[in-house]
């Protein structure tokens, strides 16, 4: 009996660890995400924003779902799927502004991840 518990939590630990190396993970926002956003929207935020937006990120866009990377869609698809999904936060349009264009530094096709 004893020995067929250790093998189950041998077994349950090996899977969550699995797991947690497997899931996927939201990038950290760097000096050349901010300059991207800058030159190609005449958007300025600063890095410390930024993190910021990807805080709210995962606050706000995981509570009807699992949270989705920026880089599962690319800069066309984010634009309308945001607008559908950012009128479901109640937040305000400047931090709505600012998550999305964290979304965006992230997204398939945005150069600066080519
Ligand atoms: C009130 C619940 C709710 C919140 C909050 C929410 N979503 Fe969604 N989301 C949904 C539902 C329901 C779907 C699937 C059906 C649909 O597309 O409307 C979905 C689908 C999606 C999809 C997949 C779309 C597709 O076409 O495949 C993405 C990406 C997404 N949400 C991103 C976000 C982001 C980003 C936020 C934060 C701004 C967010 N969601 C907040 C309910 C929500």
């Amino acid at each position: 009996m004893k020995s067929i518990h250790l093998v189950m939590v041998v077994f349950f630990v090996t899977m969550m660890v699995t797991l947690i190396a497997c899931s996927p993970k939201l990038y950290l926002p760097e000096q050349a995400h901010s300059a991207w956003v800058a030159e190609t929207y005449q958007y300025t935020g600063t890095v410390d924003q930024f993190n910021h937006a990807r805080t709210m990120y995962t606050q706000y866009c995981q509570s009807c779902h699992d949270l989705h990377m920026p880089s599962e869609y690319t800069i066309s698809e984010w634009d309308k799927i945001y607008t559908n999904m950012s009128a479901k936060v109640a937040i305000g349009d400047s931090s709505k502004r600012m998550i999305l264009y964290y979304i965006l530094a992230g997204a398939k096709d945005a150069e600066i991840n080519q």
